[in-house]
């Protein structure tokens, strides 16, 4: 992908760790914007980022991705400043110690990490399809292996955990990206997905003091959140297009991911149920910017999760690319 600061990349969750690295990694080389929960630590952000790269060019929009309505703004605020985005970094994210619901009635893990950023994503596939081939990388996790997605209830009624919660939400950010990377595999932009592997941030301030405790006896093993921003950007800016799109990176590396996360069957029936969480602009949008899986697909034969490598066995297969570039 070509940088410049005529291409505009948006990070969210860029006030600290490895959305403030990966910021400050693109800066000088895009229009950064960075998408922050709270004002004043996305001002120190911006003062931070100016004094590694003072010919930057950032820009500051507030929003708490919890909440659908407040994304809901701030998504349709970026689709009339900008254009076109060249890129898009779904980073935010957080735990929580204790079970708590949105206010749109969601498990906390599941609204912050996972379907705010579903939204965001799908609001601004027009300004993303304007795009010089536009990448959209969300941050996985190794802890999708061991996440379920039940049948009945998201919001662990009856017993409640941080792992399996988190873990639940990253194994939503999975399946969505594969439903939607198939959508959109004769369109302009690219989804992948990238796990930072091990990194010392500021992550663990939401979890119990027991489990931060753990946390700390890992930070030998863990690395700074600048070496995690780079390999972002050299997957979402210096890896080849063909090879990004539909692929689970961790670090630099493309690799399989969990099974259950990949499984056409499984992204399927999580896409028809997350339609459910969306409003008519997001259908709407979905409708225009991304295709249709095949008919081919459909039917199994092109189930090929097992390879680790299905973007490029799609190749010829997918819904042909029928939107126009307004
Ligand atoms: N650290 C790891 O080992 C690791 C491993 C795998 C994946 N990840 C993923 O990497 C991503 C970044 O995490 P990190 O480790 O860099 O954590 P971090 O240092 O805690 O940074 C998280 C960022 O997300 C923002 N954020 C949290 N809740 C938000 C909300 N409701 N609305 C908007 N922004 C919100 C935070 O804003 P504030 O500054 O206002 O809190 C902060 O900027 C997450 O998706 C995480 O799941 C991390």
């Amino acid at each position: 992908m070509s940088a410049g600061v005529d291409r505009v990349a948006v990070v969210t969750g860029a006030s600290a760790g490895i959305g403030l690295a990966t910021a400050s990694e693109l800066a000088g080389r895009f229009r950064v914007v960075l998408v922050c929960r709270d004002r004043d630590r996305g001002d120190a952000a911006r003062r931070a980022i100016l004094e590694r790269v003072p010919r930057a060019s950032l820009a500051l929009h507030v929003a708490d991705l919890s909440s659908l309505a407040a994304t809901r703004v701030v998504a349709d605020e970026l689709a009339s400043a900008y254009g076109s985005i060249d890129l898009l970094v779904n980073n935010a994210g957080a735990v929580f110690a204790r079970r708590g619901l949105s206010e749109d009635g969601f498990e906390r893990h599941f609204a912050t990490n996972f379907l705010g950023h579903f939204a965001l994503t799908l609001r601004l596939l027009a300004p993303l399809v304007r795009g010089d081939g536009a990448r959209v990388v969300q941050l996985g996790s190794a802890l999708h292996r061991i996440g379920r997605m039940p049948q009945g209830r998201l919001d662990f009624p009856l017993a409640y955990h941080l792992v399996p919660a988190y873990a639940r939400s990253k194994l939503a950010i999975l399946l969505a990206t594969r439903a939607l990377a198939e959508r959109a595999a004769r369109s302009p932009i690219g989804f992948c997905c990238f796990d930072p592997g091990l990194t010392r941030t500021q992550i663990e301030s939401g979890a119990g003091p027991f489990q931060q405790w753990v946390g700390r006896w890992f930070h030998p093993w863990s690395r700074p959140a600048a070496e995690a921003g780079r390999d972002l950007v050299h997957v979402a800016v210096d890896t080849p297009f063909e090879r990004v799109r539909g692929g689970y990176f961790v670090g630099r590396r493309r690799v399989r991911p969990a099974r259950r996360a990949w499984q056409r069957d499984a992204s399927e029936a999580f896409w028809r149920r997350a339609w459910g969480w969306l409003d008519a602009h997001e259908r709407e949008s979905a409708t225009t910017w991304l295709g249709r899986p095949s008919s081919d697909a459909q039917d199994g034969r092109l189930d090929v999760d097992t390879t680790g490598d299905w973007a490029e066995t799609m190749e010829g297969c997918g819904p042909r690319w029928s939107g126009s570039v307004r």
